[in-house]
């Protein structure tokens, strides 16, 4: 897929790699972008920064009625969607010991606000025999976001998800896509070091921080290739193959990583 004449509906899109991807898009020549966010005000302020192809919403990705309202609105208003970005995510910081509450907007944010986006989203695309469906899901869901049971859970959810849309919808012209960034210099990781997050000091201290803008530049290129997997770090590919040949020694080297930060703060 180009972007030139799209039509692309982006969740989370008020900052960071949502609103990056908003911009890029736009840049690409898209027909219309829309920026759907739990801020609404942010969301109406960087489509405005974008210009008059973009549009802000209100949007919260746990409630299925919205997000099929939103659907049907951008529907109504631009006739179809080509790219729907489900983008929102959360992390929440915590270990097992995470409050129920916690490990329920992980899993209502990061698992059924994708479920949610692919319900609203498909038939329309199915009954024009295309379209794109892109999920933002982690390294975490590939890997492990040391620090952060409930990210890590939701996100292997997340790609297991992509993963069987993907394979169950392709033969009718829908692709799907996958995109897992590693550490990404947005208000979630920054929030997270500044709380002094052990899974944020890990994500900081393992390995490259992308700027969003790095990440809207390999979404274009993973789209353009219609790519399942999308690694804005590509080392992540490297980490996945070996996590699974050799589990074990992959462990261990993470918990080495630990101990080292852990060491640091004595
Ligand atoms: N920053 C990173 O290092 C990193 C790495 C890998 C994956 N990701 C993923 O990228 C995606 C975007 O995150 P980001 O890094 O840009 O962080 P971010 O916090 O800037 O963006 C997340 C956006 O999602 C919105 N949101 C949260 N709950 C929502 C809901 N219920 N409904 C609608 N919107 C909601 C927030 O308001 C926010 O604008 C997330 O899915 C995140 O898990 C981020």
């Amino acid at each position: 897929m180009n972007l030139t004449d799209r039509v692309v509906v982006i969740t989370g899109g008020a900052g960071g790699i949502g609103a990056a991807l908003g911009r890029r898009f736009a840049a690409e020549g898209a027909a219309a972008v829309v920026l759907a966010d739990l801020a609404a005000d942010a969301a109406r302020a960087t489509a405005e920064a974008i210009g008059p192809v973009a549009t802000g919403v209100g949007l919260d990705v746990t409630d299925e009625a919205a997000v099929r309202a939103l659907v049907e609105e951008t529907e109504r208003r631009h006739g179809r969607i080509d790219l729907f970005c489900a983008n929102a995510g959360v992390a929440t910081g915590g270990g097992i010991d995470a409050p129920d509450a916690d490990w329920d907007r992980a899993w209502r944010v990061n698992v059924l606000g994708h479920l949610h986006s692919a319900r609203a989203v498909l038939p329309g695309m199915l009954s024009r025999g295309q379209g794109h469906l892109l999920l933002t899901c982690s390294a975490a869901g590939l890997l492990t976001a040391v620090g952060d049971a409930p990210y890590t859970a939701t996100k292997h959810a997340a790609v297991g998800l992509a993963e069987w849309l993907a394979i169950t919808y392709r033969d009718a012209g829908i692709r799907v896509s996958a995109l897992c960034p590693q550490g990404v210099d947005t208000p979630m990781l920054a929030d997270g070091l500044t709380e002094g997050h052990l899974g944020a000091r890990v994500i900081a201290a393992s390995g490259t921080i992308l700027s969003p803008d790095q990440v809207a530049d390999a979404v274009i290129a993973g789209l353009a290739e219609e790519r399942f997997l999308i690694l804005p770090h590509p080392e992540v590919a490297d980490y996945a193959r070996r996590r699974a040949e050799d589990p074990d020694g992959w462990q261990a080297g993470l918990r080495k990583l630990v101990r080292k930060l852990r060491a640091a703060d004595r």
